[in-house]
């Protein structure tokens, strides 16, 4: 039933309703964020970086802008592609860090359950500028993203296939996962591999030439390039 709604809710935003989706809780958000950040984050007035950077003024902010925080070569790429925090990115960082920053520092595992990151995002929101001037209906004010069925994830890839298609990349992207500038993708758990494609496949991470790569790819294909290249280790 309450995947029903779900879908229901997707197809709705999928045509553009005109409804703006219901903004989350604020209060309800608050009880998330101290259960689930404030070990790691502050907010509000005289907030200062902790062991995550302060999270005032988030929204419509370029990730990882703060000049006198120490972020992760991951986060600070993302943000010079061109990742800005919005509801959508907020929501699919929240959910799945590594989905869209694959090699944050941010030791959280994920918050999954869709209403308590509503909530949550509706709370952060009322720390930014201007949170009246930020449109409710700012594309897809919430979405479980990236979308990936259980179907995909669970595709079984043919490392040899990887193996011919990974020529695409070798252009970019060293065999022995050093990264010099372009990042390593060596090594890596295969699910996490292909979620971040899917990722610039649905266009939440940034970098245009990586997302029509993907775009380019089936389901198929991202799962044997993820078997292949997680097979390999650094330094082979
Ligand atoms: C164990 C500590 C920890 C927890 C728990 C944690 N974070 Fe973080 N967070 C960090 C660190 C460290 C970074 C910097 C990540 C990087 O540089 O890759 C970060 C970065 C962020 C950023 C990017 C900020 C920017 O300036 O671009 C956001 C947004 C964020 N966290 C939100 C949250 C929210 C919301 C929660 C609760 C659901 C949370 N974090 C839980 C440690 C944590
Ligand atoms: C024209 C150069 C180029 C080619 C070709 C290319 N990539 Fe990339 N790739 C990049 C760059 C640049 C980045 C960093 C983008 C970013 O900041 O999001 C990247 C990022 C990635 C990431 C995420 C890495 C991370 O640490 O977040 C994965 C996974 C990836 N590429 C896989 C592939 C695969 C698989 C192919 C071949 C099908 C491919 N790439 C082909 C340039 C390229």
């Amino acid at each position: 039933m309450k995947k029903l709604t779900l879908t229901c809710a997707f197809a709705l935003a999928a045509l553009g309703a005109a409804h703006a989706q219901p903004l989350g809780d604020v209060v309800a958000g608050q009880e998330v964020y101290e259960y689930e950040c404030a070990a790691c984050h502050m907010i509000g007035e005289g907030a200062e970086h902790t062991i995550g950077p302060h999270l005032n003024y988030l929204y419509d902010r370029k990730a990882g802008a703060h000049s006198d925080f120490d972020y992760s070569r991951s986060l600070q790429r993302q943000g010079a592609d061109g990742l800005v925090w919005t509801f959508a990115t907020l929501d699919a960082y929240i959910n799945n860090p590594r989905a869209l920053v694959s090699g944050t520092t941010m030791g959280y595992g994920g918050l999954r359950d869709d209403g308590e990151r509503a909530n949550l995002v509706a709370f952060l929101r009322e720390y930014s500028h201007m949170p009246q001037n930020i449109p409710e209906s700012s594309p897809t004010a919430r979405q479980n993203l990236p979308e990936i069925s259980d179907d995909v994830l669970a595709i079984d890839g043919d490392a040899e296939y990887g193996e011919f298609l990974a020529s695409e990349c070798a252009a970019c992207h060293s065999r022995t996962g050093r990264d010099d500038g372009i990042p390593g993708i060596v090594g890596w758990p295969e699910e996490h591999f292909v979620v971040a494609m899917h990722a610039y496949r649905q266009e939440l991470r940034p970098h245009e030439v990586m997302q029509m790569i993907a775009k380019r790819l089936g389901d198929e294909e991202i799962a044997a390039l993820a078997a292949y290249y997680g097979q390999l280790s650094r330094g082979d």
